[in-house]
């Protein structure tokens, strides 16, 4: 599958081949990206290999190429800059479905993750017919929460922190799960346009 997902001013998704496994690999292995994940451990190659990358593929089967997880690159110079998520549950309704996003650190601070984000809030109301969008992050990931709250999300639910991640700073504060729904989003999509 090498079509375009997703296209936004600078950057296009597009969905991960089964030669990609490198590019994953290694944007597990920076612990910065890895902090609020793993704690800062990378994901082990032979996992990438063999359970995350074929799960990831397998999504785009499953969902026939309209929700997954798709690498990112900068338009421009076709540079990787990471992944973003739109997918529901492995079993759950199709219109509820979770936001979520990794980028290389080179990437940060550019706006690709609040600029990619908005747009996929956009598809999945206006082309996907999805009722509810959520995300969730720690509580110490304040860049994760700004990505959200910047695109209209709001906190609805504290959540504890999952058992394999009580190793990870922060843990003990737990963390949020944001949502917005087609409502919200076409409210503040009217209030923009005025
Ligand atoms: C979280 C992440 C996706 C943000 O990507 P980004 O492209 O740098 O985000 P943007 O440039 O769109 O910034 C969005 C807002 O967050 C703020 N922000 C970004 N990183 C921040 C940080 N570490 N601390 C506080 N605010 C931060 C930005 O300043 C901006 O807010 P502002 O416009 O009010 O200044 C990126 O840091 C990342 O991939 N982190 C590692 C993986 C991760 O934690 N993913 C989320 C798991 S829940």
């Amino acid at each position: 599958m090498t079509t375009t997902y997703l296209q936004t001013a600078r950057v296009t998704l597009r969905p991960f081949g089964a030669d990609d496994a490198d590019l994953l690999i290694e944007l597990d292995s920076d612990p910065e990206v890895m902090r609020y994940l793993s704690g800062g451990e990378a994901t082990p190659p032979e996992v990438v290999r063999d359970l995350v990358l074929p799960s990831l593929l397998a999504a785009y089967e499953r969902w026939g190429g309209s929700f997954g997880l798709f690498a990112a690159y900068e338009t421009a110079t076709g540079t990787f800059v990471g992944w973003f998520c739109l997918r529901p549950e492995r079993d759950g309704p199709l219109d509820e479905v979770e936001l979520g996003y990794r980028l290389r650190r080179a990437a940060w601070g550019s706006g690709y993750a609040t600029e990619v984000a908005s747009a996929l809030l956009e598809k999945a109301f206006d082309e996907l017919d999805v009722r509810v969008v959520w995300g969730a992050t720690m509580a110490l990931n304040r860049g994760s929460q700004r990505v959200m709250e910047k695109v209209g999300m709001t906190v609805t639910e504290e959540l504890p922190t999952p058992d394999d991640m009580l190793a990870v700073e922060g843990a003990e504060l737990g963390g949020y799960k944001y949502e917005i729904t087609r409502e919200q989003w076409e409210l503040r999509r009217a209030a923009f346009a005025r």
